[in-house]
């Protein structure tokens, strides 16, 4: 009897359990169904204009793209004045990434004043997969927020990148500070745009810094540089500027040739581990409060921060004392380990490393951890 007993509450138990565990699947799948159909109704790719589904290594239509790229034409008087300008640097795939930031942070590059804050995504031009290339293409025509640089796609580029976007900048727009950043960062445009006119309009220098035996380094992922420079920069000797893999190396050898320069290391900037993989960024409120940006918010957690960000504007501290944080303003490329190590170039004759065109998968792929 008490054996039976338990027999029925097992096979009940166990016919229970299957149960809710099939539910729970079916629920799993029509949950994540549904999200991929918002995503593809979102998705531009309708394809009305181009074609997606033809060959994809066939480039006879490559001239298409060629003249939407950025030219550095100077446009002299006519230039844009804008308090801030803001490259978003993303690859050709990453329609995911774009689409966080349009919903969210990007929402504020249009708030009112039109001369403070001007917002561009750039990304590589010379795209060879035509599926690909017909994607960005619709996405360009259908937001007007894409910029398309002459660049193929990879990992060795982010000098060249950073050079080509600062060209254009300097041709196109009269900005008092540009703001690079990445695909994947949260920023707190609102509190940051407050604070600008608060801060030094020469020699600044502004972003999460790294430091380490006898080096510091800015992080490339979020850099605000003044306009003097940006133009000290673009005004170096073309025949030996040098150019290396990583913006952030790059921009270093740039600076240790400028005297004045005020370093800002902004610790309200949370640059790792990814936010994503950071549970207080899981339930935080009012994000904007305590920090001005932060890096590897991947999908839903750029989106819940864009939720939770109570951006506006609040009170400045002053710039903190650099050698506070770190005891050298120095840089040496030389110190790094093999992979991140290489040898500086002229920028003059495009030079290449030898790392292939693969896209930078980034910590969210665990690449670069
Ligand atoms: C695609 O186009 C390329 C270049 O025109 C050609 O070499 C290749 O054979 C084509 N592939 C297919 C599957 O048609
Ligand atoms: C692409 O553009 C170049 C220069 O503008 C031109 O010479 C060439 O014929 C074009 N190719 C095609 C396939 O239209
Ligand atoms: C500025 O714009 C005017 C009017 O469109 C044009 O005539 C002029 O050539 C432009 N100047 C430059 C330097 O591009
Ligand atoms: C718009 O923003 C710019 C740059 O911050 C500022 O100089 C200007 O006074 C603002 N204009 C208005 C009408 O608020
Ligand atoms: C080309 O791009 C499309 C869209 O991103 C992708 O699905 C496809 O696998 C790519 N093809 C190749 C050969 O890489
Ligand atoms: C400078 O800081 C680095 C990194 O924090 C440390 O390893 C080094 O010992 C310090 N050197 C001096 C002279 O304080
Ligand atoms: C620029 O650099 C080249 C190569 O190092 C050098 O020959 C040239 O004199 C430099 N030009 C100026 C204006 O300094
Ligand atoms: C949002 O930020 C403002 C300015 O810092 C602050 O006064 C306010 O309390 C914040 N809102 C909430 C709901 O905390």
């Amino acid at each position: 009897m008490v054996c039976n007993k338990k027999r029925v509450i097992i096979v009940a138990l166990t016919f229970v359990s299957v149960w809710t565990c099939m539910t729970f699947v079916y629920f799993t799948i029509t949950f994540h169904n549904q999200e991929r159909l918002t995503e593809v109704q979102n998705a531009p790719m309708a394809a009305t204009k181009y074609q997606t589904d033809v060959n994809e290594t066939d480039d006879s239509d490559l001239n298409e793209t060629l003249h939407q790229l950025i030219d550095f034409k100077d446009l002299g008087r006519n230039k844009t004045a804008v308090l801030l300008l803001i490259i978003v640097t993303t690859a050709p795939a990453r329609f995911e990434r774009r689409q966080a930031v349009r919903e969210t942070w990007w929402k504020h590059c249009s708030d009112g004043n039109q001369s403070q804050v001007e917002c561009v995504f750039m990304t590589d031009g010379l795209i060879t997969n035509r599926t690909q290339r017909n994607l960005i293409l619709n996405e360009k025509d259908e937001y007007k927020d894409i910029k398309l640089q002459l660049l193929k796609g990879g990992r060795g580029q982010f000098g060249f990148r950073f050079l080509n976007q600062i060209k254009w900048a300097a041709a196109k727009f009269n900005f008092q500070y540009l703001l690079r950043i990445d695909d994947d960062y949260f920023l707190c445009l609102k509190r940051l745009l407050s604070e600008l006119p608060l801060r030094p309009k020469q020699n600044l220098v502004w972003g999460f810094f790294h430091c380490q035996a006898g080096i510091t380094w800015l992080d490339e992922a979020f850099m605000i540089f003044s306009e003097d420079i940006i133009q000290k920069f673009l005004a170096q000797n073309q025949s030996s500027m040098l150019c290396h893999p990583h913006a952030d190396q790059q921009v270093m050898l740039w600076l240790s040739n400028i005297l004045h320069k005020t370093y800002f290391h902004d610790t309200r900037l949370h640059h790792a581990p990814p936010a994503s993989f950071v549970a207080r960024f899981s339930s935080i409120s009012n994000v904007c409060d305590s920090h001005l940006g932060a890096h590897g918010a991947y999908g839903k957690t750029m989106y819940y921060l864009g939720l939770r960000a109570n951006d506006s504007s609040k009170d400045v501290s002053a710039i903190p004392v650099f050698a506070r944080f770190c005891n050298n303003t120095k840089f040496d490329h030389r110190v790094f380990n093999p992979e991140w190590r290489y040898e500086p170039k002229p920028c003059k004759g495009n030079p290449t490393w030898n790392l292939g065109n693969e896209m930078w998968l980034g910590k969210e792929a665990g690449q670069g951890v």
